[in-house]
């Protein structure tokens, strides 16, 4: 009898022909699972390579962690920081995926050089679709600095002074026209509200009255679908004939060729008035090699800036009136700060305003330290990395990924890391932070990648904002943004929980930057 006949001949295999076809395939791929489970538990065991870092301990082969960091990213970076020190491997959607994290881990990687490290290769597929073709990560990094440039210059002083009237006038009149805030007290989800308030201040300043006027009607649904694109399972599913990647596609086409209707007409007829938008600055910009930025750039352009922006200034919002309503004499202190300030009339507020009210600036570092918006930052591996004063050597077939938030909240440089104390920025705060204690924050190295002097970060604790050529260029847009929101805000209501209590909703990290669990409720009462 051949070896087939055989086994054939089991009782067992018997027993299985005479099953169910479905029943067999269950069993069949049941088997492949268990045996996939076993080769990937003992490959981690026996196959342990000393020169790269230690990698978190899994089940099954391509999901990893996955599950484990996507629910939780900060408490997963802690528990395996605690295991494994500053440097560990983790499986992400089969990727092998090193975290480095404290100061020297964000040094290394946010300030990569450009032959080692690559941030387009990871964000090209996600970014593309949404913003448009040929900018940001659609082109090389080279046009990237130049627009980053671009970007920077336009933000000038003269910019944000007219800047700080017009998101006055947008928040005061929000909170006029807003059905949810006429009566004297109630109860509103607050997210929402602050999306709204972001995508109207943001769109006012950065791209002129034009837009912003649209956005009352066509622009605010096709941003949403969008951002519908903007979504992590799309790291993988980009593609795909979906529902919302369809939505997606159809929105960039039509928001980018709105942009260009705007554009055409303002070359055509000139401004209306005089305005400092981003839009007519880079309508008029040339790159190095002598060819003006061409109009489908600047259209792809606008939408990368208010995408970019929206995410992060609006979750910081949010999380910022969440904090006030669990801390309702902190909110009195920032009118008092105000009222000492700026005279108990309470005038317009002007940019330089801003700088006068030191509690009110604190509120936004404190919230960002705890609540940056973006808990990962990753970049593809190009060659081989050692870790500097490690064993270790990261290959390129990993991705590499800095968590600044994670020295943001380590006790070592911020006592009482996980209590939101916006008078910690005050020098002598029992938890003032060893960079402001050190007045490290004024002597940090300065470095330029193409687009502007930008500080390069490397030994601080506190880069909610990132460090490198891929730094922000909207941190002081966003500060003035929501310093202004804040301040308008304290001007009109108080808040506080719904319940009273002290409590604090939790984090969301389900889309790609975090931001509040929804509904998040909070009650308001007006000044008047
Ligand atoms: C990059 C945070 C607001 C435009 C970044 C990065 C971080 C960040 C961490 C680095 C990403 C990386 O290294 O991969 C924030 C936070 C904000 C904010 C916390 C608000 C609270 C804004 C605003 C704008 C903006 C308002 C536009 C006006 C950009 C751009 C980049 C960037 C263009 C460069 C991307 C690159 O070079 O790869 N931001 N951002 N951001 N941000 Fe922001």
């Amino acid at each position: 009898m051949g070896l087939l006949q055989e086994v054939a001949a089991h009782p067992l295999a018997e027993h299985f022909l005479g099953l169910g076809l479905g029943v067999q395939l269950a069993v069949v791929f049941g088997g492949v699972i268990v045996l996939s489970v076993i080769l990937n538990v003992l490959s981690q065991i026996l196959f342990k390579n000393p020169n790269e870092p230690p990698m978190v301990f899994h089940w099954f082969p391509f999901i990893g962690s996955t599950v484990t960091y996507g629910m939780d990213p900060p408490r997963f970076f802690k528990e395996n920081r605690d295991k494994f020190g500053d440097t560990f491997t983790f499986i992400l959607l089969g990727k092998k995926t090193t975290v480095a994290v404290g100061p020297a881990g964000n040094d290394f990687i946010l300030n990569g050089k450009l032959k080692d490290v690559n941030a387009e290769e990871i964000y090209t597929v996600l970014t593309t679709p949404v913003f448009g073709k040929d900018v940001v990560y659609d082109c090389p990094n080279a046009k990237l600095m130049e627009q980053k440039k671009f970007m920077k210059i336009a933000l000038t002083t003269e910019a944000f002074r007219s800047y700080v009237p017009i998101i006055s006038g947008e928040v005061q009149s929000y909170f006029k026209k807003n059905a949810d805030f006429k009566p004297k007290s109630g109860v509103i989800d607050l997210p929402k509200k602050m999306a709204e308030i972001t995508i109207f201040t943001a769109s006012h300043a950065l791209q002129g009255s034009a837009v912003r006027s649209r956005f009352d009607e066509t622009l605010a649904a096709l941003y949403h679908d969008l951002d519908m694109g903007f979504t992590p399972i799309n790291f993988m599913l980009h593609w795909a004939p979906l529902p919302w990647n369809r939505k997606r596609d159809h929105a960039q086409r039509t928001v980018a060729s709105i942009y260009m209707d705007i554009i055409k007409d303002r070359r055509a007829n000139g401004d209306a008035h005089e305005e400092h938008d981003m839009m007519k600055h880079l309508m008029n910009s040339t790159y190095k090699n002598g060819t003006p930025v061409p109009d489908h750039e600047v259209a792809h352009m606008m939408i990368a800036l208010l995408m970019a922006g929206q995410h992060s200034s609006s979750s910081t919002s949010s999380w910022i009136m969440l904090r006030l309503a669990q801390n309702p004499e902190i909110m009195e202190e920032l009118l008092q700060e105000q009222i000492r300030v700026l005279g108990a009339d309470l005038p317009p507020l002007q940019y330089e305003d801003l700088a006068k009210l030191p509690l009110n600036q604190a509120i936004i570092k404190e919230t960002l330290r705890i609540h940056a918006p973006i808990h990962s930052i990753m970049r593809a591996v190009k060659q081989p990395m050692p870790v500097p004063g490690t064993k270790y050597v990261i290959p390129p077939s990993h991705v590499l990924l800095a968590a600044p938030g994670v020295s943001a909240s380590d006790p070592q440089y911020f006592p009482s890391p996980d209590t939101w104390d916006p008078h910690r920025w005050e020098v002598d705060s029992p938890n003032v932070p060893s960079i402001v204690r050190n007045g490290a924050v004024e002597e940090e190295e300065k470095i330029d990648y193409g687009y502007g002097l930008v500080s390069k970060g490397a030994g601080s604790p506190y880069l909610p904002f990132g460090a490198g050529r891929h730094r922000c260029i909207g941190e002081q847009f966003a500060n003035v943004q929501l310093q202004t929101i804040v301040a308008e805000t304290v001007r009109a209501f108080k808040f506080s929980n719904v319940d009273g209590s002290r409590n604090l909703i939790g984090t969301d990290y389900a889309s790609l930057f975090s931001r509040p669990l929804e509904p998040a409720k909070i009650r308001y009462e007006r000044r008047d």
